[in-house]
């Protein structure tokens, strides 16, 4: 990857030139992780969508193939997934977008046949292969095989809901359920990327979660990514927590349209690290827009339920140079550990990239309960950008901190339990790190 800009990341993937936004079309085929995007090619800003492709050995050097998907009669292409079939076939479905000349949103689910080398992509002569019933938002088409029922079940956006379809052979579909119009976050606009897997503890307890993008609304303002943790037997998805309880997948302002690979022998998700609030307008020159670290998924026991724990993959996470507090990154790509004890009733203060102020403070507030106060600097013009928000939640410590910090953008992980993924587009990307523990915390300056 080239470095040749202040806040290209060097592991957390970006094309060379050009927007993108959201991972599609996630498969490992052969040994080979494969990425398809959201891709504006030709502009650094959200436009018509193609797909751009890139792949992987070990999810840390990635090699941009070209545009895999180019818009056609039918519309842009958004949002979708990738499966191999069970004669090792490789098909892709997708979003054909468009609007209408009254300005409507008109969007169908497409389907793409590939070769195994992902290098031809040919769309099927039926597409669209499901029709709109009528919705502004029908998008975003997560499909996977269900071995019980013995068909490919699709997840897919409708409206504030997620509508569930099965196929025998991924042309033909019939609806089966809907899930969600009076579960968990709703903002105003749809519910985004939804993606369904099963997943299960160190004990071997599993579940299905069903993880969804909320556009507005997220935890921290904007876009997020909350998710549900249920059973599914084919038809239905069933949450097993109150309809009100509301989880997030990650806390920070930039972790959104989390999608999960196919055909992995682990659940590894990627999302798009940025927000719909202000993406269009981050301080980059070729290239806008950028690939989390991918995680892998378990589910961990709480005391409230059972909950996703997510770590960095391993190769990628071995990647970062470790340091720890006091010691000096020697480039702006490094993983910063420490811990924390919520029994010892410090407060915790992180300071990175040089700068007067903890970029994220952690008080506690007794019985395991602590504050994670996050604090982000406005840059240049862009609206919504500065933030200074705080979440309560509750730890059972010591526990490990994990801060993986790539040119700016911050992975912050706690336990593995919480994450908060932020943007920053600090003077210094390689700028001293701070740790420090004391009964008032540091200077703490809000922001207007
Ligand atoms: C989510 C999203 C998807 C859509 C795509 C368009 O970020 O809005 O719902 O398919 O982006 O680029």
């Amino acid at each position: 990857m080239t470095s040749d800009e202040p806040f290209r990341p060097r592991l957390h993937f970006t094309a060379k030139a050009g927007w993108i936004n959201d991972p599609n079309g996630l498969i490992k085929i052969d040994d080979e992780w494969h990425l398809f995007y959201q891709h504006e090619p030709h502009s650094t800003v959200h436009g018509p969508m193609h797909w751009g492709h890139a792949s992987s050995h070990d999810l840390v050097h990635w090699n941009e193939h070209p545009v895999a998907l180019y818009p056609d009669a039918l519309g842009t292409c958004f949002s979708g997934s990738a499966v191999e079939t069970q004669s090792g076939d490789i098909k892709l479905l997708y979003t054909a977008h468009r609007t209408d000349d009254q300005g409507q949103d008109l969007q169908v689910q497409c389907l793409v046949h590939a070769d195994r080398q992902l290098t031809s992509f040919e769309r099927e002569s039926s597409n669209p292969i499901v029709t709109n019933p009528g919705l502004a938002a029908f998008r975003d088409p997560k499909v996977f095989w269900h071995g019980p029922t013995r068909r490919w079940i699709m997840v897919l956006t409708h409206g504030q809901s997620v509508g569930i379809r099965s196929s025998s052979d991924l042309v033909d579909w019939r609806f089966e359920s809907e899930f969600g119009a009076s579960e968990g976050r709703h903002g105003e606009g749809p519910w985004e990327c939804p993606d369904l897997f099963q997943l299960r503890t160190t004990n071997g307890v599993s579940r299905w979660v069903l993880m969804v993008g909320i556009g507005t609304d997220g935890p921290g303002g904007g876009s997020g990514t909350q998710y549900f943790v249920g059973e599914f037997d084919g038809r239905r998805f069933i949450n097993e927590n109150a309809p009100d309880v509301v989880l997030w997948a990650d806390l920070g302002r930039d972790y959104y349209a989390a999608q999960s690979f196919s055909g992995a022998s682990e659940t590894v998700t990627i999302a798009w690290v940025s927000n719909w609030q202000y993406a269009n307008q981050t301080p980059t020159r070729e290239f806008r827009g950028v690939m989390s670290l991918p995680r892998e998924l378990t589910l961990v026991r709480m005391q409230e339920g059972l909950r996703l724990r997510q770590r960095i993959a391993p190769t990628v996470a071995a990647a970062f140079e470790i340091v720890r507090s006091g010691e000096n990154p020697t480039s702006g790509t490094y993983c910063l550990l420490t811990q924390y004890d919520p029994g010892a009733t410090k407060v915790m203060s992180v300071t990175l990239f040089d700068e007067p102020t903890p970029i994220v403070t952690i008080t506690p507030l007794g019985e395991g309960k602590v504050r994670i106060r996050t604090l982000r600097e406005s840059v240049g013009q862009i609206s919504q950008f500065a933030h200074d928000y705080a979440v309560d939640v509750v730890l059972s410590g010591p526990i490990n901190i994990e801060i993986f910090v790539d040119n700016g953008i911050v992975e912050f992980g706690v336990g593995g339990v919480l994450w908060l993924t932020n943007l920053h587009f600090p003077p210094k990307p390689a700028g001293r790190v701070e740790v420090t523990f004391d009964d008032e915390g540091s200077p703490y300056r809000a922001i207007a």
